[in-house]
C-alpha cells in the first residue's frame, strides 16, 4: 500500500503539519492556504489510521493523531466547501439513520457447508476432485472463519459506494453510514491501479477480545445486560441507529472475499486477471485493506488437516473469537468450475472447531445482593463442561432478561463462554420442555436485610436501598480490599463476612482502626454470642499479615481509591479517567456536574451517580474516616518516583506476574501502556520477548531487561 519512501515522505510530512497547527490557529487560515493543506491533512490522517487500524503498528502517538484530526475537522468546519467524501472526517457521520434501506447484493451471500473431522474434509476434498473431472493437485488455502456480522461492501471507481449487511442472502440492509465509522475499511482504495472499476467485497465486521470485555464490564457496570459474545456484539453494534455510537464501539473489519469484480468495458476479472484466491487477497491487502492474518497455501487435503488441527489448539491465542478455519480453492477458475449450491458453494467448506456452546438444565436460582443494592439472579446449573471450563452457575442479570428469554426453572438451557468471559445463556431449548417448569419468582424483599425492593425508573434492576444492608456492606468491603481497588490480601469472602457481622466494621473506614485485640479476642466473642455454629475467627499470623496488609493499602495510587470507593457506574476505566481530571478527592466532590459530563465517557448517567454518592453525608463521613487514617487521597500526595514515566512489558517476567508489574509500576507513580508508542519512557524485555522490542528499538526507547526492572522498582 505505502513504499517506504512514501511512508518517510508522509512523516516528514506529519511533522510539518504539527508544525503548523501549533503556530496557526484556524481562525489565521484563509481558504487559500486551506485549500493547499487539506488535502495534505487528509493525506496524512489516512496514512496513519492505516497503520493504526490495518496494521495495529501506529507511528504517531494518539494526542498527536487527534491534533491532525481536529485541525482538519475545524478547516473542514469553517470552508466546508472544501469536504469531500472520502474524508477521513466522513467518518463520522452526524445525521441519524432511522430504517436500513434494503439493497439487491451483486453476487448472493451464501453459507459455508461445515466439517467437523478429519473425514469429513477428506469428502469435500473427494466431492471437489469429482467436480474438477478428476484433477486432484489441488491447493487450498486455508484462513480463521471469523465470528462476527457478514457485510458486504461494493467500491466503484475507487470510492466506498455501499456497505450492506448479509440480509437473507439475496438483499441486505444498506448501512453505509455505519459501515464508514470503521476506520480498518477504507473510504477510497486505489483498485483501479490493479484496472478493477466495480468491486464487491465480503468481509467480517467484529470486535477483538479485549475491546468485548471491556464494552461487557462497561455495560454491567451501567446496569444494562452485556452481550452473549463478541458476534453479537459486533451486530448489534452495527445496526445501532447512530453512527456516533457505533464510531464508539471500535468495531474492527477483515475482508476475506472478491465475489465480484468488473474492469472497464463491464469486463469480468474473476477467473481472468485475478486467477486466484491469493491473488485476489493480495489486491485488497496493496490496497489498504485488512485481509485476513495467517492465511496459509495447502497442498492437498492432508495438509490442510494438518493446519485445522494446528490452529485449534492456538485458537485462544488470537485476539479475535474465531470458531474454524475457512478451506477455499484457490483457484478461482476452478470455483467457477465447481460452481455453488442454493445453500453454500462447492468450493469452500467451514471446519468448525469445538463448540463454546453447551445445553444443561437450570435446578435453581438465588438472588444476590451487590455492593449497591442491586438484586442478581444466579442460575445453578447442572454442570456441564464449555469451552473446557466446568460451568455450574450463570448470571441472569435481571428481570427482564428472565423475561425476554423466557426461562423457567427446570429449563435445558444453551450456555456459552464466549471471548473467554463470563458464562451466558443464550436461550431455552423450548422443544425440551416437559411441562412441569416453573416460572421465576422475583422475591420482594432483600434476601440479606429483608427491607421491601425497589425498581427506580429506567432501570433494569430490583434493588435494595438500606445503605446498612449487612450484604451489600460486606460486598462494598470486598470490592474495597480488591485486586484492582485498596489489593489488600486476605479481605476475601469470608473475613469480609465475619467482620460485618461481628458489627467490627460498619463502614469500609472502620478496617483501619482494626486491632491485633479486636481481631483475635473480640471478634471470635461476638460471632459465638452469634450464635455462629463454628466461629470464624482469624489465626495470630494471619492477623498480623492482615493489619500489614491494611496499612501498606493507605498509600494506592489515587484512581484505585476513586475505584474503591464503589460509587455506582463508576468502574475501573472510568476511576483512571476521573483521577485524570481532578487532582484530588476533595476536588471531585466538588466539581460541578456540567464538567464531569463533559468529560469523554462520562455521560449524565455516571456524572449524576458521583453527585448523588457525594451528596450522601454517610458516604462523605466515611471519606472523612479514611482520611483520618492516613489514607492518601490525592495525587499530590502520591508523587512516587516513577512519576513521568510510562512502562511497556514484552515476554515473561519470571519473578512476577505482567498484572503484579503493572500494579508497582502504578504504585510508584508510574503508568503502564499495552503497546508501544512514543510516549513510552522503558520497554521491558522478558523471555521471549515480541515484536514490541523491535518496535522500540526504531523509536530508540530505553530497553531494560528483568533485573533493571526489579532495580528501578525496589523502595
Ligand atoms: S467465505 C462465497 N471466508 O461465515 C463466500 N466466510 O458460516 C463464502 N465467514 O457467510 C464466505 N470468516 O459471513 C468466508 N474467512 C472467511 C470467513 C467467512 C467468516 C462467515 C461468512 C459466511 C459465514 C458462513
Amino acid at each position: 500500500m505505502y513504499s517506504e519512501q512514501n511512508q518517510a515522505r508522509l512523516l516528514e510530512e506529519t511533522r510539518k503539519l504539527l508544525q503548523l497547527i501549533k503556530n496557526q490557529p484556524i481562525s489565521e487560515i484563509c481558504l487559500d492556504i486551506a485549500r493547499d493543506i487539506v488535502p495534505k491533512l487528509r493525506e496524512v490522517v489516512v496514512y496513519h489510521d492505516w497503520r493504526y487500524y490495518v496494521l495495529n503498528d501506529p507511528v504517531i502517538s494518539d494526542f498527536e493523531y487527534d491534533r491532525l484530526f481536529r485541525y482538519l475537522r475545524d478547516i473542514e468546519h469553517k470552508f466546508p466547501e472544501l469536504i469531500t467524501p472520502d474524508s477521513p472526517t466522513q467518518r463520522v457521520a452526524s445525521d441519524v439513520t432511522k430504517v436500513f434501506p434494503e439493497v439487491p447484493h451483486l453476487s448472493r451471500m451464501l453459507s459455508l457447508d461445515n466439517a467437523y473431522s478429519a473425514e469429513e474434509l477428506r469428502d469435500f476434498h473427494r466431492r471437489v476432485i469429482q467436480g474438477l473431472g478428476g484433477v486432484n493437485e489441488i491447493e487450498y488455502t486455508c484462513e480463521p472463519k471469523f465470528d462476527g456480522a457478514g457485510i458486504a461492501l461494493v467500491y466503484e471507481d475507487d470510492f466506498l459506494v455501499r456497505g450492506a449487511t448479509r440480509g437473507d442472502g439475496a438483499r441486505g440492509e444498506d448501512i453505509t453510514p455505519n459501515i464508514k465509522t470503521i476506520r480498518a475499511i477504507p473510504l477510497k482504495a486505489p483498485l483501479s491501479q490493479f484496472g478493477i472499476k466495480r468491486i464487491e467485497i465480503r468481509g467480517e465486521v467484529l470486535i477483538d477480545k479485549e475491546t468485548f470485555r471491556k464494552l461487557n464490564q462497561q455495560r454491567l457496570e451501567e446496569g444494562l445486560t452485556p452481550f452473549a459474545n463478541p458476534r453479537n456484539a459486533a451486530a448489534g453494534s452495527l445496526r445501532l441507529q447512530d453512527p456516533r455510537e457505533v464510531a464508539r464501539k471500535r468495531l474492527d473489519a477483515f475482508v476475506y472475499q472478491i465475489t465480484f469484480a468488473e474492469g472497464s468495458g463491464g469486463k469480468n476479472l474473476l477467473g481472468a486477471d485475478i486467477r486466484t484466491h491469493l491473488q485476489a487477497m493480495e489486491i485488497l491487502k496493496a490496497c489498504g485493506f485488512k485481509t485476513s492474518w495467517g492465511a496459509g497455501l495447502c497442498k492437498g487435503i492432508e495438509e490442510v488437516i494438518r493446519f485445522c488441527q494446528s490452529w485449534e489448539q492456538k485458537r485462544e491465542e488470537f485476539p479475535y473469537e474465531i470458531d474454524g478455519i475457512v478451506v477455499k480453492v484457490n483457484s478461482i477458475i476452478f470455483q467457477q468450475t465447481l460452481g455453488e449450491t442454493t445453500h453454500h458453494p462447492r468450493w469452500a467448506i467451514a471446519f468448525k472447531f469445538k463448540p463454546k456452546q453447551a445445553t444443561t438444565k437450570l435446578r435453581r436460582v438465588i438472588f444476590q445482593v451487590g455492593r449497591v443494592g442491586t438484586i442478581t439472579p444466579v442460575g445453578e446449573l447442572d454442570p456441564v463442561e464449555v469451552g473446557g471450563v466446568t460451568i455450574s452457575r450463570v448470571s441472569l442479570f435481571n428481570e427482564d432478561f428472565i423475561k425476554e428469554k423466557d426461562i423457567r426453572i427446570g429449563d435445558m438451557v444453551l450456555v456459552e463462554r464466549a471471548g473467554e468471559v463470563i458464562p451466558y445463556v443464550v436461550k431455552v431449548i423450548k422443544e425440551a420442555r416437559e411441562g412441569t417448569e416453573q416460572p421465576i419468582k422475583f422475591p420482594k424483599v432483600c434476601p440479606s436485610c429483608g427491607s421491601k425492593l425497589v425498581r427506580l425508573p429506567g432501570e433494569a434492576a430490583w434493588r435494595c436501598l438500606n445503605m446498612r444492608c449487612p450484604t451489600q456492606l460486606k460486598e462494598r468491603l470486598k470490592h474495597f480490599a480488591s485486586r484492582r481497588a485498596m489489593d489488600i490480601e486476605g479481605l476475601g469472602e469470608r473475613t469480609a463476612r465475619a467482620l460485618v457481622m461481628s458489627r467490627l466494621v460498619e463502614d469500609v473506614a472502620d478496617i483501619y482502626y482494626l486491632t491485633e485485640e479486636k481481631l483475635l479476642k473480640e471478634l471470635p466473642l461476638r460471632m459465638q454470642q452469634m450464635g455462629e455454629p463454628r466461629p470464624t475467627y482469624i489465626g495470630e499470623l494471619n492477623a498480623k499479615k492482615l493489619l500489614k496488609n491494611i496499612e501498606a493499602s493507605k498509600n494506592r495510587p489515587f484512581h484505585r481509591v476513586i475505584y474503591a470507593l464503589g460509587i455506582r457506574y463508576v468502574g475501573y476505566a472510568t476511576a483512571t479517567l476521573l483521577a485524570e481530571m481532578v487532582n484530588s478527592i476533595d476536588e471531585l466532590i466538588e466539581i460541578p456536574p456540567v464538567k464531569l459530563e463533559q468529560a469523554p465517557g462520562i455521560g449524565p448517567k455516571i456524572a449524576h451517580s458521583i453527585k448523588e454518592f457525594f451528596s450522601l453525608p454517610e458516604n462523605l463521613k466515611v471519606i472523612e474516616k479514611l482520611r483520618q487514617a492516613g489514607v492518601k487521597m490525592s495525587k499530590a500526595e502520591m508523587k512516587g518516583p516513577l512519576e513521568g514515566k510510562v512502562f511497556v512489558f514484552t515476554g515473561a517476567l519470571s519473578s512476577m506476574t505482567r498484572e503484579e508489574a503493572k500494579r508497582r509500576v502504578e504504585e510508584l507513580g508510574g503508568k503502564t501502556s499495552d503497546s508501544v508508542s512514543k510516549k513510552v519512557t522503558h520497554v521491558v524485555v522478558g523471555e521471549n520477548p515480541g515484536s514490541k522490542l523491535q518496535k522500540a528499538q526504531r523509536l530508540g526507547i530505553t530497553i531494560i531487561n528483568e533485573e533493571e526492572f526489579l532495580k528501578m522498582i525496589a523502595r
